[in-house]
């Protein structure tokens, strides 16, 4: 992690300032850590990424995906052009697709709020600079060695959605691709990532539908996702805070993905 960075990070739940300490290493554990003393907060950072929640205190259905996605790391890239094939979407085409939606100009900083494995990453545009969190170790070990592959520079940061560990107003777009169908709590996610963008910012969510749910579900590997959907998968249109410009929300790709997006006001 860039010094610099510390400047947009707080602790997500007090949302306190935080600093860098070192320390030397105790049975091989992070020596590195950001702190605030005067609430008594201590998160260790772990091969150059800040870990804001450990596996023990993500519950409920966060704590299911957090294992799936961490279990299907290695193999989540495959698994998902297998699923998208299997249902006439190409990639790529619906990446720079959705990667265009995001108008993204330079300079700007640009948050995904469940980074995964980067796919998205080879179409980013390089002029900006990009932030990526997630709450899967291994979606995040993946990502770390494409954005080594590709040389560019990215922050990556372990979390929860619901709880960003930014400032206010500190992002210029803000995205959730994929993921929040299954997040615990939707409504905290959005209302995060309203917070954490610049008045004016452009915010995009997508996933799937529940008409992909149901071809998917039986199919082994990739049903890993849908046979523990206890839920039936509904755009989350209506937790749109009150008040946002701009509101757009369709279906795409034959129905077999919901799209929103919206501006916070300037
Ligand atoms: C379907 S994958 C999508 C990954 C990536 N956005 C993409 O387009 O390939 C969903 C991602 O959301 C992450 N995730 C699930 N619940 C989350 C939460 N509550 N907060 C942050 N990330 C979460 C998972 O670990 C996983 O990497």
């Amino acid at each position: 992690m860039r010094l610099e960075t510390l400047e947009i990070l707080c602790s997500p739940l007090e949302r306190a300032p935080l600093e860098f300490e070192t320390r030397p290493a105790i049975n091989g554990d992070a020596t590195q850590f950001l702190v605030n003393h005067e609430h008594g907060l201590e998160f260790p950072i772990r091969n150059g990424i800040p870990i804001f929640v450990e596996p023990h205190q993500i519950t409920g259905i966060n704590g299911r995906f957090r294992k799936i996605y961490d279990r299907w790391a290695p193999f989540y890239d495959l698994l998902s052009r297998v699923g998208l094939y299997i249902l006439g979407v190409s990639e790529h085409k619906l990446r720079k697709e959705f990667v265009e939606k995001l108008e993204i100009k330079h300079g700007d900083r640009v948050l995904s709020t469940s980074v995964g494995t980067g796919a998205d990453l080879p179409l980013i545009p390089r002029e900006c600079k990009y932030y990526g969190l997630d709450l899967s170790a291994g979606m995040l070990r993946v990502c770390q060695r494409r954005i080594e592959e590709l040389g560019i520079l990215v922050e990556l940061f372990l979390g929860q959605a619901e709880h960003l560990p930014f400032n206010d107003e500190t992002f210029d777009v803000v995205y959730q691709m994929g993921g929040i169908n299954f997040f615990s709590d939707q409504g905290k996610a959005i209302r995060e990532m309203v917070r954490a963008a610049r008045k004016g910012s452009k915010i995009v969510i997508m996933d799937e539908t529940e008409k992909v749910a149901r071809r998917l579900e039986n199919i082994p590997g990739i049903n890993a996702w849908f046979r523990h959907h206890h839920r039936p998968i509904i755009p989350p249109r209506d937790l749109i805070p009150a008040g946002m410009e701009q509101v757009e929300s369709c279906e795409l790709y034959d129905g077999q993905a919901w799209y929103l997006s919206f501006r916070k006001p300037a």
